[in-house]
């Protein structure tokens, strides 16, 4: 038992699960950083801000899962090697098309849904309710974010069927 009263051993496997999606999400904020940088043309307006937004929210996100590592009492990885090395989501290319943008994002989503899913299952398992409740809405949220993105690419792709 830890200071928190919950299994050590268990309490080491959340921490791994929750270093792997700290890493992915500092690879999806540079990603976001790119594109907030290089988007142009028609939508800009409302993507440089739209990226701009998405990338601030990742920035807590960020902080929230690493004090939570914290909060366990491990240590999160903090170097930007470790989390390329751990990440399971790629650094995005410079897109000139906003559409690969954007389904770049809604790729990297996927990526951290299924790495906060594998957080939940096995804080489940440690009865780590805390981590469940951090990551679970942090789920949700992000859930709803690539809602809209979907909504808006569907959008495009139907736009440029009609040209
Ligand atoms: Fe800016």
């Amino acid at each position: 038992m830890n200071y928190l009263g919950l299994n050590s051993e268990k309490v080491g496997v959340t921490v791994a699960e929750l270093n792997t999606l700290l890493a992915n999400y500092h690879i999806y904020y540079q990603n976001l950083r790119n594109f907030h940088w290089n988007v142009e043309g028609e939508n800009f307006f409302d993507l440089h801000e739209k990226f701009e937004e998405l990338y601030d929210d990742a920035l807590i996100k960020i902080d929230e899962i690493a004090e939570r590592v914290l909060t366990l009492r491990h240590r999160p990885i903090s170097r930007f090697s470790d989390y390329i090395a751990e990440a399971e989501i790629d650094e995005s290319p410079v897109f000139k098309e906003d559409s690969k943008m954007v389904a770049a994002i809604l790729s990297n989503h996927r990526a951290i849904i299924k790495s906060m899913r594998r957080v939940i299952d096995v804080a489940g398992k440690a009865e780590d309710e805390g981590t469940i409740d951090l990551i679970g809405s942090a789920l949700e949220n992000i859930e709803k974010k690539s809602w809209m993105l979907d909504a808006w690419l569907a959008k495009k792709e139907e736009a440029s069927l009609v040209q």
